[in-house]
């Protein structure tokens, strides 16, 4: 009698430790998924390792940390920064997403 509940109840837990498991995986995925997407954008212009194009006038990014980076972005927001397409794509986002931007991409110390 014991021994019948034994393995379905193991199968069980099994289950339930996987499906959270997998759970937690999918977040964190989505949620990765979510920042390099926000960050994706800006390759179109400045290259997918931030080289940019200078000579078409995109300037080289990847040299900046997060920090520099970030100051930029929320200067093009506010105006203090002038540029052609900068000011504009930079009101599109929330602080928040500019954060997660300039995390993505920043350089890494
Ligand atoms: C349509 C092309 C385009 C896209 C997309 C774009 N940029 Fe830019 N970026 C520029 C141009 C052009 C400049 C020069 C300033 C200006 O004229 O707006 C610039 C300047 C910058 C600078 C300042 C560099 C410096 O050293 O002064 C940063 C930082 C920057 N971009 C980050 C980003 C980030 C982050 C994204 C993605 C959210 C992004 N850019 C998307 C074209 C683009």
């Amino acid at each position: 009698m014991q021994v019948k509940y034994v393995k379905p109840l193991l199968a069980a837990s099994a289950l339930i430790g996987l499906s959270q498991w997998s759970g937690l995986g999918l977040a964190q995925t989505a949620d990765q998924l979510y920042k390099r997407g926000l960050a994706a954008t800006c390759a179109n212009c400045h290259g997918t390792d931030g080289k940019g194009v200078v000579d078409g006038g995109m300037p080289l990014i990847n040299t900046l940390t997060s920090e520099q980076m970030l100051a930029k972005l929320k200067a093009y927001k506010s105006g203090a920064l002038e540029g052609t397409i900068m000011p504009q794509l930079a009101k599109g986002y929330t602080d928040e997403q500019l954060t997660i931007i300039a995390n993505q991409l920043g350089k890494k110390q």
